[in-house]
């Protein structure tokens, strides 16, 4: 997410110098290229995205839920199922041989999740930025470190929290994901909250409640209500609020996820003894 918003280009249909448009493109924003080469897309299509080699199943086997988006691909084959990992190393590697969205392709590293595997809590963000693509490790950038000193003000240091994000891929240039990479994404995100087990997960913005609690109606709206997922016969507490990259912005809003943190500190009470 940037912040700065685009400058005007400096001479609207004027030929320009291919410095001077790099330099327009970074002064946009553009922090990265996308390939090794340049390609021209008007003379060469797009290449197609690498579905699982099996073919889809006849439409009576196809899951009751309609797929929200046309763009998906056809289910899994059971080896890359993310429902069926057994461990949260088995579904690492599952995601990581996952080419069904297109976010990997812009990403550097596959950031999977950071902590105990048997945590009582669970964070769950939105995407990588910059810093988590490079080291691989999710929340290590500037939002990171308001998290881990949210996390310490209630008495669960870093270090005892299962922490990961929706999207495992920095979306490129910082932008949001879009709704659709986040369906993408999402079944391997249920799955590691089904094998850590907590006892209750924190949400992090609209993305990620959307995600696990399919609810739409905003941040704003939702922060702050404890909702609950029923995940192998377990009711989970999920408390959504906001983003600690959200609070950098807006710093006036910290005294409502406060409320919320104190919130999830009386129902879950004391971190594990170490
Ligand atoms: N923002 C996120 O949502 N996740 C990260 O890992 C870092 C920043």
């Amino acid at each position: 997410m940037s912040d700065t918003p685009a400058p005007e280009h400096p001479n609207p249909g004027a030929p320009m110098s291919a410095a001077a448009v790099l330099r327009w493109y970074v002064a946009a924003g553009v922090d990265l290229a996308v390939g090794e080469e340049p390609v021209d897309r008007t003379q060469t299509p797009p290449p197609q995205i690498q579905l699982p080699a099996q073919a889809p199943p006849p439409r009576a086997e196809m899951p009751a839920r309609a797929a929200p988006s046309a763009f998906l691909p056809p289910p899994p084959a059971p080896a890359a199922d993310p429902a069926t990992a057994q461990t949260l190393d088995e579904l690492k590697e599952r995601l990581e041989a996952f080419e069904g969205c297109l976010l990997r392709r812009t990403a550097t590293r596959t950031v999977f999740g950071d902590g105990p595997a048997t945590a009582r809590l669970m964070v769950i963000g939105e995407a990588p930025g910059a810093d988590e693509d490079r080291s691989g490790v999710p929340f290590v950038g500037k939002a990171g470190k308001l998290l881990d000193k949210m996390l310490a003000s209630i008495g669960w240091p870093r270090e005892t929290v299962y922490i990961t994000n929706v999207v495992p891929w920095r979306p490129p240039g910082n932008r949001n994901p879009t709704p659709e990479e986040v369906t993408l994404c999402q079944p391997f995100v249920m799955r590691a909250i089904e094998l850590v087990a907590p006892d209750a997960v924190v949400l992090l913005g609209a993305s990620a409640t959307a995600a696990i609690c399919d609810r739409h109606d905003g941040i704003t709206r939702l922060r702050g209500k404890w909702q609950t997922l029923a995940r192998n016969g377990r009711e989970i507490a999920v408390l959504p609020t906001f983003h600690p990259a959200f609070l950098l912005r807006f710093p006036d809003k910290k005294a409502l996820v406060w409320r919320d943190l104190c919130a999830l500190k009386a129902r879950i009470g004391e971190p594990p003894q170490a």
